[in-house]
């Protein structure tokens, strides 16, 4: 399919990077931008990529969130569509088999810090700026923004960023954990590449299993949390990266993992 708002690399070593590109309204997300991340997300082969990259074209914005000019127009049914529409596509990036990194270059507003928080984690330019302003357009968060928002930094510090509407900027988000780390802007994609080459080095088995289960663990007691992860664990001696990976730890080499 030929997308008309998101640019899309797959490189040889198993690394793809999807970039919103809507550069006149700062990357909004309209509906069909999310339609397209959801059909690109719902096809991608994950033998094949083994770390996805989302970032925002140009310099200013990752995404500078849903797009108000078509929201403008919408009524009650129409707004929970919309909604669901961004929650079920952002909740495939959320549950994809493989490691997401969001590579957030500047304004990461509403929907965007939505589609961020998606990710499995966030690295951003020393301009980035987060915020949820939807209060003060007169909506509440969508695309799962309350829900993702408090489990990342606390139901306090989510109350508070979405109650004042306030961006905070990198070295802030950092602080309170929406981040993981901040650099200049021209150093971003070559950090998060970094990132994405040490994971590669690892197994993509093992470490599809350990993002289902602390994804999954979040909403299960305790007992079944540890559960989950018991069977995970098990269920890696079933696979020949198990074995290459503790041989070759034996014979002193360095692993090469098959995904198998
Ligand atoms: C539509 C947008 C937009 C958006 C920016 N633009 N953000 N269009 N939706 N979310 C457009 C502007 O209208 C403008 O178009 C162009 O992008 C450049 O933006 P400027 O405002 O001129 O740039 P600047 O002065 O630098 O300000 C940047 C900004 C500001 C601070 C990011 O654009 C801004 O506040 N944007 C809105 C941010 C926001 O409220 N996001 C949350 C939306 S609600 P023209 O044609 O004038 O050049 C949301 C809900 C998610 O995300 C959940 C849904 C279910």
């Amino acid at each position: 399919m030929e997308y008309k708002f998101l640019k899309t690399e797959f490189k040889d070593n198993g690394i793809t990077i999807m970039t919103v590109s809507a550069p006149k309204s700062l990357n909004a997300l309209n509906s069909t931008v999310l339609k397209e991340i959801d059909h690109f997300v719902s096809n991608l082969d994950t033998k094949k990529t083994r770390v996805l990259i989302i970032t925002g074209d140009g310099e200013k914005a990752f995404v500078a969130g849903a797009d108000i000019s078509e929201m403008v127009h919408l009524y009650e049914k129409e707004g929970y569509e919309f909604s669901k529409l961004g929650a079920i596509a952002f909740r495939k990036i959320e549950t994809l088999p493989i490691p997401v990194i969001a590579a957030v270059n500047g304004f990461c507003l509403g929907g965007g810090c939505e589609l961020a928080m998606a990710c499995d984690f966030r690295y951003a330019s020393s301009n980035a700026k987060f915020g949820q302003p939807e209060v003060g357009l007169g909506i509440t968060p969508g695309f799962s923004g309350t829900y993702r928002l408090a489990k990342l930094v606390g139901q306090g510090m989510a109350k508070e960023m979405i109650f004042t509407s306030k961006a905070i900027k990198a070295d802030e988000a950092l602080r309170i954990g929406l981040v993981n780390a901040v650099c200049e802007p021209e150093e971003l994609m070559n950090k998060v590449m970094m990132t994405a080459k040490r994971i590669l080095a690892n197994a993509p088995l093992a470490i599809a299993h350990a993002k289902r289960c602390i994804n999954e663990s979040y909403d299960l007691c305790a007992d079944d949390a540890i559960e989950l992860e018991n069977v995970a664990f098990g269920k890696c001696f079933a696979t020949d990266d198990q074995k290459e990976g503790m041989a070759a730890f034996l014979e002193k080499r360095e692993a090469v993992f098959g995904g198998k």
